[in-house]
């Protein structure tokens, strides 16, 4: 049984060093990230190790969360995927978050995208993320472990399933042609299957657009287990309700980064948040609007205490009486309140702090990643 015994780099490197450690077989690597999100800021941890693992006898559902690495948030993705992601933490699931970097190469250089994974880091942990709870890495650690398994991978899907991809099928028709969009797009699903694969998880929290991204992991998982045995977990979309997605201030579609006049982002000023709102399309007394609804929802989630607020001026609204300015200076003072506190949280977090959370979380990944390519290559033979 302890032939296969790892001495992982994470313990070693840490003050915990536990001779239970020593004994811990691959086979247990999930539950040593379930022990390690315990014990990790803990001085005397070897004791809850030795209990965690007398006691935890269940594989635990490993959940994964990429994020591509585009500065400036706006609140629709803070309501679209930073809450979700802090309610199954506050369940007290165990979450992998990572940046990712590597998928930022679809559309541009690396010098733009590089310095965004520690401020995209910073987001997070000022909106809540929290360390202790949560693994969080930059994909450029496992980069070789993800241009290999997604090499590996390539062989079991094929170029026309690849075209049948939506995201893809969408950029190609909305201005890209084929013969401009490069074949790291066409893969992205690859890389994607790749970075979940790797992790070992299971469940991955993604919105309708990415469902398609996890079906072609599922096909890859399952193609690769086919050919070679039991390898590979299969994962699934862990499906939450779909968030009621905000709307663009002004004019058609939802509120997104590419009109930056009509989003409101987390990082947009006072005068500047004020001003945005003023000019918010909104609706004639009495008249039902899709606009105001979207306002309104963003407020009672921004500010719960306020949400009865909201409720008596829309009822007023719906009664024909003009409150639209009133409305507006709530929903301002309910945006202004939160991205102040976003900001000075931000402030907060040092840099050095990321760089050390990364550290931590790239470690844990890695020796992941090395271990479920080492499985799939003995699978292969190829080594
Ligand atoms: N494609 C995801 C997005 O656009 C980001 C992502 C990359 C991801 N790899 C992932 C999400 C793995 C979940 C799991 O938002």
């Amino acid at each position: 049984m302890y032939n296969k015994c790892i001495n992982p780099p994470i313990f070693a490197a840490r003050r915990t060093a536990s001779p239970v450690i020593a004994h811990i077989t691959m086979e247990k690597i999930p539950l040593l990230r379930y022990i390690w999100r315990i014990c990790r800021h803990e001085t005397s941890c070897a004791d809850t190790c030795i209990m965690t693992i007398h006691k935890t006898t269940e594989k635990q559902n490993v959940i994964i969360t990429g994020v591509r690495p585009s500065a400036n948030l706006t609140v629709a993705n803070f309501v679209g995927s930073v809450i979700p992601l802090l309610d199954l933490q506050n369940e007290g699931r165990p979450i992998s978050a990572f940046v990712a970097t590597m998928h930022g190469l679809t559309d541009r250089e690396p010098s733009e995208i590089v310095p965004n994974v520690i401020e995209v880091v910073r987001d997070y942990l000022a909106l809540g993320l929290d360390p202790k709870k949560v693994i969080m890495f930059d994909q450029r650690a496992v980069r070789k472990e993800v241009a290999l398994l997604k090499l590996y991978l390539e062989r079991h899907i094929t170029i026309a399933r690849l075209l049948r991809v939506p995201a893809l099928k969408d950029k190609l028709r909305e201005g890209q042609t084929a013969e401009q969009a490069s074949a790291l797009l066409a893969e992205y699903p690859i890389m994607m299957a790749a970075d979940i694969l790797l992790q070992d998880a299971n469940l991955v929290p993604v919105g309708k657009d990415q469902y398609a991204h996890i079906e072609a992991t599922k096909e890859l998982a399952r193609a690769f287990n086919a050919r070679y045995g039991d390898t590979l977990v299969v994962p699934e979309v862990l499906e939450r309700n779909e968030p009621v997605n905000i709307l663009a201030l002004r004019g058609d579609g939802k509120m997104s980064k590419s009109k930056p006049d009509d989003a409101i982002f987390l990082t947009d000023n006072e005068e500047t948040l004020r001003k945005k709102i003023k000019r918010a399309e909104t609706a004639d007394p009495g008249k039902k609007s899709e606009k105001i609804e979207s306002l309104a929802f963003l407020g009672r989630i921004l500010s719960p205490a306020r949400a009865s607020d909201i409720d008596a001026i829309l009822t007023r609204h719906r009664a024909g009486n003009k409150v639209m300015a009133d409305f507006k200076e709530i929903l301002a003072d309910i945006v202004v309140t939160f991205t102040t506190d976003f900001q000075k949280k931000r402030a907060d977090v040092s840099t050095s702090s990321v760089q050390n959370i990364l550290v931590d979380g790239n470690e844990i990944a890695l020796t992941q990643a090395k271990t479920v390519l080492d499985r799939a290559e003995h699978a292969m033979r190829i080594i």
